[in-house]
Formats: C-alpha cells, structure tokens, sequence
C-alpha cells in the first residue's frame, strides 16, 4: 500500500486495553497489515495504567486467541504499536498523543469505548487542533434512542463534518450482507418478483445460542432491540428493500437505504415482543429485577411502492437453539390448478452465518408418488464462513481509505431511532423463555403467514 492523499497517516484508537480491541481489533490490525493494508502507526489510548510492552503483550495474545497468531505480521504490527497512559478527562493525555501523533496530517480516531466517553473524548480530541484533516470512526450503539443519537451527532459534528464521521456496524462489513446488494442488482431474474405482486413476506432471524458472556452490565445498558435490530438487522433489511441506486458511490447507495427507513412507519407497541431467558438476572451485573430483553420478535411495514402491504418479522436472542443469521422471503402461492398438492409458497433462503447460503425453494413433483409435491431448494451458492475478510478488517480498512459506504450515515441512524423509539418507550412485558428455545410463548402472536422458519444449522459446514 502506498500512502495517498486519502488514506489515514495514524490510527489512533481509544480503549485500547478494552474488550473490543481484545476480540475484534488487534486480530483485524494483523490481518491487514497481512493483507498490506496497514503500514502507518497504531496509537492505543486508555487509562489502564499499562506501558507499551504490556499492550504489545496483549495485542499478541487476543490475536492467538481470536483467529491465530500470524509471526510476520505480528512483527511488523508491533513495530507500529505505540501507546498512551491516561485518563481521558486530563488534557495531559491528549498532549502526550498530539506529541506521538508527531507529523502526521490526517490521523483517524477511533472510539472503541463506551458511548458515555465518546463526548469527552472528542472534546478533548478538539482542543489539541489535531482534528482538521482527521476521521473519526465511531462504534455503535450510536445513542440509545433519537434524542441521545441527535446530541451525539451535534457533539461530533462541532468538531468533524459528516464526511469524516464513519459509524460502525460491522455487520455491513460482513461479505454476505455487503454481496446482498450485488446478488440482487447483478440478477435479472429476480427484480419480477421482488415486489408486493409477489412477495408475501420477509421474515430475519438472528438466533445465537450463548447468553451474555460476561457483558450483562452493557447488555443492561441496550436489551437485543438497542443491540442488534435496530442498527444490524435494520442495515439487513435495507439491503433487502432498497431500490436499486443510481451509482455505486457511497452518497448513492446510503440514500437508497435512507429511503427505506423513511417509508417505514414507527413500530407499534403490540408489534412488539419482548423475552428474557431464564437465569439472565443471574449474570454478573445484571440487576436482580431486570426487565431488559435478550429476545425481540417485531412487525414492520415499508410503506413504499415496492414494499406496502408486506410484513415483515424480525426476531433476534441470546440463549436460541442455535447460532444462525437467516432471511427467508416467501413468495405468494401461485394461483393454482393443484391445490389438492397443498403446495408449499416458494421461497427464498439467504443466510448470513454461520455459512452462506442463497436457496431458491421450488415445488416439484415427488420422485417416489407423482401426485404429491416435494420441496426443493435451488442453491446458487453455499459456502464456508470461515474463510471470508472479517468484518472488523473490512470496514477498519474502509474507514482508513476514506471509502463511507458500509458506515451508518447521521440521517439513516435517526430514521432507526424514530422507528423503533416508540415501542421501546411503551414498557411493553418482558417474557420469560427457556435458554434453547426460539423465545417466549408470546411470541405466536407475532408468527408469519407459513409460520418461522427457525434455521437447521449443520455444525460440519459451520
Ligand atoms: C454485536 C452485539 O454488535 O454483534 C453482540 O453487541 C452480538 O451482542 C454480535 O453477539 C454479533 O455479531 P457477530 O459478528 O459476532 O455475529
């Protein structure tokens, strides 16, 4: 990689002794500095009373953990890593950065820290005058509700213009969400029938089959809606909906899924379901009357041209039978000669991990006894997770080069918020479920025409 005018000169990344950069950041650094897209200083910055030897120390053992230690590239890693001490209210600290900062013209900042320090952070960041030609990545979640998400744009927007703000979510880092788009638009077979005309409904589920893993305190903090619908499955279903944009560049497609947010009415309260799987409360952290969700199931509607009429379910938890990210779009039964074949709708099948899936259901005759119908599932492709650029990589990467378009754009964050707002603000019960169930009883309420399809994870291709 040759430095360009574009391209990040420092990364400077706050909460460097943290959980995040245990798990995702520094196995994501070593990738790309593998990968050759990495060779400029790493500045980690936290108050953990640590020195540099002992985040080098660190950063070696989360990557052993976390996808396996590479030598050549660790080396050249821990040749980049510098670190500074310091609390992030003391203006000492961010002298001690602005000095290893050192010439560098276009540092990016990332906040890998919880969302209460993001505004000190930037505050202080802003008082060094380093700021002019800086990026700022930023992870989620990005508020908790539309008046906390418009504060925190303010606070960042004092400072950096949209265009240096990237928002995480990672899961648009993920090759089977971002491809979602290519697998749509590159197909014309598809775009007959990806309409009301046709389509019945949309149902998303993220199931994962741990609880809380020791992050009940932050879990206490979201609840699944804050976690992962409102920002993860919400860029899914956009994916899903968006109209096809008018050119690849980051502005085109971000206002494509900006549109789709826009025509979706806030959800309702009883469109709402909200679980807690048993033994929750006893986790560390966790308050002993909690009434936080680790399961949402909800119905929405895209009031659009394409889409009105068409529900579409969500569902996500902690403590499911399985781990497994999987859409199914059901088709409409065909108005038929063959009812006496009780036809199954068409389908189609995307899964997102543990392995990539994209499955059309077909119905054809039995081989066994002509009268009867089988279903049978076209797959254009099926493949191993494991070997796809992490999601971590792929938009750290993207955020060093200037490239927006797999970060939250300000507008798309606040259309989320104001439709999801309203329901979480309804106090709506918390249900109890069995850990390894698909989620409370309650939840019949909220079943797609055709029912859940809950996900057969095959543990050998997984
Ligand atoms: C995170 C959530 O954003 O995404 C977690 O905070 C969730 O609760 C995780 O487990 C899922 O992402 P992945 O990439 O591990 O499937």
């Amino acid at each position: 990689m040759s430095p360009n005018s574009t391209h990040s000169d420092t990364l400077v990344f706050f909460g460097a002794t943290g959980d995040l950069a245990y798990k995702k950041i520094f196995p994501a650094l070593q990738a790309m500095v593998k990968r050759g897209t990495l060779d400029v200083p790493v500045i980690g910055v936290a108050k953990g009373g640590w020195n540099l030897d002992k985040l080098k120390e660190r950063a070696k053992d989360s990557c052993e953990k976390h996808g396996g230690l590479d030598s050549a590239a660790f080396e050249k890693l821990s040749a980049l890593l510098q670190y500074v001490d310091g609390d992030y209210n003391d203006a000492a600290t961010f002298q001690t950065l602005c000095q290893k900062i050192g010439s560098a013209q276009r540092p990016a900042y990332y906040l890998a820290i919880p969302p209460a320090a993001f505004g000190i952070v930037v505050e202080g960041l802003s008082k060094t005058g380093r700021t002019r030609n800086a990026r700022v990545i930023i992870e989620k979640p990005f508020g908790r509700d539309l008046q906390s998400a418009r504060e925190l744009n303010n606070i960042l927007l004092q400072t950096f213009d949209e265009k240096r703000i990237f928002r995480i979510d990672h899961y648009l880092g993920k090759q089977p969400v971002h491809s979602m788009l290519f697998f749509r638009f590159a197909n014309e077979m598809l775009e007959p029938f990806w309409n009301r005309s046709h389509i019945d409904s949309i149902q998303i589920t993220m199931a994962e089959d741990f609880g809380v893993q020791g992050r009940g305190a932050f879990y206490e903090q979201v609840g699944t809606v804050r976690d992962v619908v409102q920002n993860h499955l919400f860029q899914v279903l956009a994916n899903l909906a968006m109209e096809p944009p008018i050119r690849t560049d980051s502005e085109s497609v971000r206002d494509e899924k900006v549109k789709v947010l826009k025509a979706m009415s806030p959800l309702d309260p009883k469109n709402l379901v909200r679980g807690q799987f048993r033994g929750y409360r006893q986790e560390p952290g966790v308050a002993a009357d909690s009434k936080v969700e680790t399961f949402a199931a909800l119905k929405l509607h895209i009031d659009s041209w394409r889409w009105r009429g068409v529900p579409i379910y969500i569902r996500a938890g902690k403590c499911l039978p399985v781990t497994c990210t999987e859409i199914l779009i059901r088709l409409r039964q065909p108005p038929t000669m063959y009812k006496r074949y009780n036809l199954e709708s068409n389908y189609v099948r995307l899964r997102i991990s543990p392995d990539i899936v994209m499955g059309f259901g077909m119905n054809v005759t039995s081989p066994v006894e002509e009268s009867r119908s089988q279903l049978s599932e076209l797959l254009a492709s099926r493949h191993p997770y494991a070997k796809e650029m992490d999601a971590y990589e792929r938009v750290l990467s993207d955020a060093m080069a200037g490239d927006a378009t797999l970060f939250a754009r300000e507008d798309y964050v606040e259309e989320a918020w104001r439709v999801v707002d309203p329901a979480l603000k309804a106090d709506t019960p918390v249900h109890e479920y069995e850990p390894k169930t698909w989620g409370p009883a309650e939840v019949e309420h909220l079943t797609p025409p055709g029912g859940w399809q809950d996900p057969v994870v095959n543990n050998s291709t997984a």
